[in-house]
């Protein structure tokens, strides 16, 4: 596990948005594994500089994202569906008919959960799969308890993540109650995984996903299981871990080996 601790939120945005641009320019048709919430935004800012800037070129590109609130449509101003096309999707030239949200209207929902994980699989799998960490430890909406083993299925949220969440809408009774999510096991299967966070409210989770014990009841620690994750954090989010002056030293001693 590559950890990287960078000074602020900008920062590790920046920082995080350079592995996602280094993958479009050397595979133009790769696929990307896109997460929601507010930690990966101003990395979509930065992917969208570079596309206006520098011309970074999306337009073969295949993206999946995570997760999906379940009973919201695509254009509900709080869907997953509607946060990717207001913070990424309008602003750079992804084809419209190479973007995969899960459907929140899904009818069949068993079916349709099998059918996600077959697209996933016909494109050859994600590249690299971006992360967030919610203060349950999730990955997704992988809540306390998922199965490291679990697949793309129907999920009931957890109350700390209503909570979480509720900040995005008018009261916390219109947080839906049940969303659409990668499994952890779904999410294992990329080749690579970045787990973005920020903040001094993630610290403690943090510390727990990275250097606590592999375990359900922090789904984020399934990461460890992986093998080839890199952790992008600002100084907050990194205050509590135990081996940091080790990932400072390891990360700068890494860039000196490779010239860069
Ligand atoms: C939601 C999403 C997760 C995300 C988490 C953290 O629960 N399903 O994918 O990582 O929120 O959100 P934030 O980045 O806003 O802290």
């Amino acid at each position: 596990m590559r950890v990287i601790i960078e000074k602020d939120y900008e920062a590790m945005s920046k920082r995080a948005a350079q592995f996602v641009a280094e993958l479009v320019r050397n595979k133009p048709d790769c696929v990307l594994g896109l997460a929601t919430g507010s930690t990966p935004v101003s990395m979509y800012k930065e992917l969208t500089r570079m596309h206006k800037e520098e011309g970074l070129d999306f337009s073969l590109v295949t993206t999946f994202n995570l997760d999906e609130y379940y009973g919201l449509p695509p254009d509900h101003e709080q869907s997953y569906y509607y946060f990717m096309q207001e913070n990424l999707f309008k602003h750079i030239n992804v084809s419209p008919h190479r973007v995969r949200v899960p459907s929140g209207l899904a009818k069949d929902v068993k079916a349709y959960c099998e059918s996600y994980e077959r697209m996933i699989k016909e494109v050859g799998g994600i590249d690299i799969q971006v992360l967030g960490i919610g203060g349950d430890g999730h990955i997704a909406f992988n809540e306390p308890g998922s199965s490291l083993a679990s697949r793309t299925r129907l999920v009931a949220l957890d109350e700390q993540t209503i909570k979480d969440n509720a900040r995005f809408f008018e009261k916390e009774e219109d947080v839906p109650r049940y969303a659409i999510t990668m499994g952890v096991g779904t999410i294992l299967e990329a080749k690579r995984l970045m787990l973005l966070a920020n903040g001094k409210k993630k610290a403690k989770v943090v510390a727990q996903a990275i250097e606590g014990p592999v375990t359900s009841q922090i789904t984020a620690s399934a990461l460890q299981l992986h093998p080839d994750v890199i952790v992008v954090l600002d100084e907050e989010a990194a205050s509590e871990l135990k081996r940091r002056e080790y990932y400072l030293h390891a990360e700068k001693m890494i860039q000196e080996f490779y010239g860069g």
